[in-house]
């Protein structure tokens, strides 16, 4: 063996231990990552320390918010909520690929991952509007995912949507979720014009626009939790 090949044996040795410390350090930030998720999925109710937060009352409306896992809703909200989505997301769904499938929709909706944060208006005594959200992994990283956001007609543009996701926010960030994460369709105008007034940007995992093999109908957006460093590690 002459020397050359003794540096070229070192230098492999040095790069396969910065390999295998890269790799433990994934594996940390990975175990991590699903032990804050873990740890938010088995609280009661992530909304019980923030009691000012469960009244809305502006711009004329007089609501409540609570917070429950989906196999704790009452049958009937349940039903209402699908119903809702379908009202307010069919037409979108039509005017995608993958058009509207509602026993998907119910399948995804009756999930038992799913958690609902509920508005009603106090006077009248009914639901008004629903978040279905997730504590879950996306790309290795703790995210509170929404899944819907869906108001009845008369209850928009009061400031109650705005007020459900910034509780989502406060949900998500103090159990350390990275970012609230959620997918809006490109042909939903509204709803995208919404999400970025309350701060919303176009998330890094979401697909290229002018990915000409895959292209789609949709854009992931999210807000990042302040309080958390970002630096990602390559999964
Ligand atoms: C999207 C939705 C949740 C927004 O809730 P909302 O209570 O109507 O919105 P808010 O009143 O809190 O508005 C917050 C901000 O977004 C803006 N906004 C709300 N709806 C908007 C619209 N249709 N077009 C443009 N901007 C809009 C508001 O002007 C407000 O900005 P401002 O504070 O600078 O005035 C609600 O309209 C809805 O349920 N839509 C149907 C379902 C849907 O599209 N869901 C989202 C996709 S998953």
């Amino acid at each position: 063996m002459n020397n050359n090949n003794k540096g070229k044996k070192n230098k492999s040795k040095g790069q396969g231990k910065e390999r295998r410390a890269q790799l433990k350090a994934e594996k940390a930030k990975d175990a991590a990552a699903r032990l804050l998720v873990k740890q938010a999925n088995e609280i009661a109710d992530p909304l019980a320390k923030f009691p000012t937060f469960t009244k809305f009352e502006r711009n004329g409306l007089n609501c409540k918010l609570d917070c429950k896992r989906v196999n704790d809703l009452d049958p009937e909200l349940l039903e209402w909520a699908i119903t809702l989505c379908q009202i307010n997301m069919q037409p979108l769904y039509e005017k995608s690929q993958r058009g509207w499938r509602a026993n998907e929709k119910r399948e995804e909706m009756t999930e038992e991952e799913a958690w609902y944060l509920v508005a009603y208006d106090v006077n009248l005594d009914k639901p008004i509007g629903f978040s279905h959200f997730r504590f879950d992994m996306d790309y290795g990283d703790e995210v509170l995912y929404c899944y819907e956001l869906q108001l009845e007609p008369e209850y928009r543009g009061k400031g109650l949507g705005r007020f459900i996701l910034q509780v989502l926010e406060l949900m998500a960030f103090s159990n350390q979720m990275l970012k609230v994460v959620l997918t809006v369709f490109k042909h939903n105008p509204r709803g995208m014009s919404f999400f970025q007034k309350c701060r919303y940007e176009i998330d890094e995992t979401s697909p290229e626009d002018d990915d000409i093999d895959d292209p789609v109908d949709y854009r992931i957006l999210s807000k990042l939790n302040k309080m958390k460093p970002t630096q990602k590690t390559s999964l």
